[in-house]
């Protein structure tokens, strides 16, 4: 089964074709120089950019994989959650590619493609832990099939990578933050700066990152004042050696809070056959070898994307697709996308339901 996957929920406009669970071609467009003018995703102009590449995109896919666009059995694009105007684009083109080519169409959720697309690399063995952790969302979640995601823990306010990306602008750093906060971090020694663990002092599994945010932009705001300090870093290496400590004192907070709930979840679920790390953050050197460790300790295997697959892709989406799709799942062409913060509906219908 030959899977057409679009994603345009945020930055980046890729597509891609999986067949079968393996990859066969897949192109992306990202829009992060544009948006690091302004330290942050504008909405209005993702979505024109998303418009602007998504046909020549499409052409560029099917002319470099050399395949025949009516051999595609399955149109699949992001449907929610992200920026609406940026979703409703790719969302269109696949509904109307599906209706021209006469093909079933299956809108994705982002944040469980995140998760599923590690079972393009490793095998999926179900239940398993899964953690997404990207620029907008914080989620624990018990995965049971491609389609039954059981949410055990939500982000209550700031995601963790968006605490990456503010303290990067904070320190003025190009947008997105966190790859060069990583990389920072590994020449830095973490115990020079004692940054807290935020939201553990409960009982649930939801996370809570604008606490360590604010103490990490106050102590940028003592030593060197906003916007200031990665421009130093690049003449003095004193400054550099600095740099580095904060980083590794801050990507280290991040990530044993990571931890910490995602240890309390395990010993909730000790039935999980594996730990699947995924999302932006999951590219996270520190972040990586830590969760290893921990399911090291309970005996559960640690599953990642590669690095290249944990940022938004169209991969994600045609393999998510492919996973749904071999199930049976799609969706009728009146589905409906659905912008951050609005519940994702559990909508999906067997293809002999679908009206035509
Ligand atoms: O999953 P993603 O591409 O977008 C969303 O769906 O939100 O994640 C992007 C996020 C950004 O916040 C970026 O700074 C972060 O992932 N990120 C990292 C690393 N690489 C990307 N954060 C920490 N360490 C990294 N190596
Ligand atoms: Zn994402």
């Amino acid at each position: 089964m030959l899977c057409l996957g679009i994603e345009t929920s945020c930055d980046e406009t890729g597509l891609a074709l999986v067949e079968d669970g393996r990859l066969v071609h897949s192109v992306l467009a990202s829009q992060a120089d544009i948006h690091s003018l302004f330290g942050g995703v504008v909405p209005e102009l993702a979505s024109r950019e998303h418009y602007r590449y998504i046909g020549p995109l499409f052409d560029e896919l099917l002319k470099q994989s050399g395949v025949d666009c009516q051999k595609i059995d399955y149109v699949c694009a992001a449907r929610g959650p992200g920026l609406l105007g940026s979703l409703l684009v790719g969302v269109a083109f696949a509904k109307a590619l599906a209706l021209g080519l006469n093909k079933p169409f299956l809108g994705i959720n982002h944040l469980h493609a995140h998760i599923l697309v590690t079972g393009l690399c490793d095998k999926l063995e179900w239940p398993f832990l899964g953690l997404l952790t990207s620029g907008g969302h914080t989620c624990l979640y018990r995965v049971e099939a491609p389609g039954k995601f059981v949410i055990l823990g939500n982000c209550l306010d700031d995601a963790a990578g968006e605490a990456f990306d503010k303290i990067g602008k904070f320190l003025g750093m190009p947008y997105p933050a966190g790859k060069l906060i990583d990389e920072f971090a590994r020449a830095g020694d973490a115990s020079n700066i004692e940054f807290p663990r935020p939201y553990l002092d409960n009982d649930n599994l939801d996370f809570s990152f604008s606490g360590l945010k604010t103490a990490a932009a106050q102590y940028v705001d003592k030593e060197y004042g906003e916007g200031i300090w990665f421009a130093r870093a690049q003449k003095n290496p004193a400054e550099r050696k600095k740099l580095g400590d904060f980083c590794a004192a801050f990507n280290e907070a991040v990530a044993e809070t990571l931890c910490i709930k995602t240890k309390r979840a395990i010993k909730r679920n000790r039935d999980v056959r594996a730990l699947v790390v995924a999302g932006g953050v999951a590219a996270n050197s520190m972040l990586r070898a830590k969760m290893a460790t921990l399911g090291e300790k309970y005996g559960l295997a640690l599953q990642c994307p590669k690095p290249a697959l944990c940022t938004d892709n169209g991969i994600m989406i045609a393999q998510a697709g492919y996973l749904l799709a071999r199930e049976g799942f799609c969706h009728g062409l009146e589905m409906e996308t659905i912008p951050r913060g609005r519940r994702m509906p559990d909508d999906m219908k067997a293809p002999q339901n679908i009206s035509a």
